[in-house]
């Protein structure tokens, strides 16, 4: 991609749920650009940094901190290490996100519970962390959040998943609307099928799950991890800088129809 090796220099991007199959592409691309990126799982530290190193993250740039972003007081305990360790924070990544597939009329409560608080709960808490944060600091800071296109477009049998993403994204426009006249923006990236974790495990080992993710994707093809870290290096670059309450959806085409 078109960016320059230092065209995030000097800035300071914590990102949460940072070691997952998304994540450590999205470091690695963030630190290759020269951010300081301070990175947030719930990894013990050993097997956190082995992940980042395997992806080829620049370990200097980074700085590993586990939490439990469903609790408040270890959310605040992660912005503090945060600041003292590269200080003022210019940009937070909400992107922990989870989900757990079955059919919606076999969900438990505790799962429905589970769902909402790992993917929207640990978003509104960071988000609301990092924004007071910036706001002290004199920042004119920037809010991402990770959705997906099934934001919009109802995937079968990932309900409660479908309805937490939706719900991250009014939350990332209610950010923007209510802080932009205090010069902190928000807005979210949607990626499609990635070509990672889960998704891929089911692409390569399930011919019935291949068959519906395919004819969901029109450009044919799962995502390649690269095009949503790219897409991310944009958002986190001074080249958005106009944008707040967008959201940048990189999906190659999910979102055009219906798949079934
Ligand atoms: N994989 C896809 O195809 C796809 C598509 C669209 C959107 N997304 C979104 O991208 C994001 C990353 O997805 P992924 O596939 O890399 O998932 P992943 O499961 O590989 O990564 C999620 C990470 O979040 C961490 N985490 C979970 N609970 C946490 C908590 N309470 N506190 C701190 N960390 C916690 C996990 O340990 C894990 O490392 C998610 O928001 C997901 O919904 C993924």
């Amino acid at each position: 991609m078109c960016f320059d090796e230092d065209a995030l220099n000097d800035r300071h991007v914590v990102i949460s749920g940072g070691c997952g199959a998304i994540g450590v592409g999205v470091v690695k691309k963030l630190t290759d650009h020269g951010a300081n990126v301070t990175v947030n799982d719930i990894l013990e530290s050993a097997v956190a940094e082995s992940r980042l190193r395997d992806a080829g993250a620049n370990m200097e740039n980074l700085f590993y901190v586990k939490a439990d972003l469903t609790q408040a007081s270890q959310v605040g305990t992660l912005v503090k290490a945060a600041q003292s360790k590269f200080g003022p924070i210019h940009t937070a990544l909400c992107h922990i996100g989870m989900v757990i597939p079955k059919p919606l009329l076999e969900f438990e409560t505790d799962e429905w519970d589970k769902t909402m608080a790992v993917n929207v709960k640990t978003a509104f808490l960071l988000g609301q962390a990092t924004a007071k944060a910036m706001l002290e600091d004199g920042i004119a800071g920037h809010l991402i959040f990770t959705t997906s296109w099934v934001a919009d477009v109802p995937w079968p049998e990932i309900g409660p998943y479908n309805a937490s993403k939706a719900a991250m994204k009014q939350l990332m426009r209610s950010f923007a609307r209510e802080l932009a006249d205090k010069g902190i923006r928000a807005n979210a990236i949607a990626p499609g099928i990635v070509s990672v974790g889960l998704a891929k495990h089911q692409w390569d080992t399930d011919p019935s799950y291949r068959s519906r993710a395919q004819k969901a994707i029109p450009l044919g093809y799962m995502q390649p991890l690269e095009s949503v870290a790219n897409a991310f290096l944009f958002l986190c670059s001074p080249a958005a800088d106009y944008m707040t309450g967008s959201v940048l959806l990189v999906d190659g085409g999910c979102s055009l129809y219906p798949m079934d």
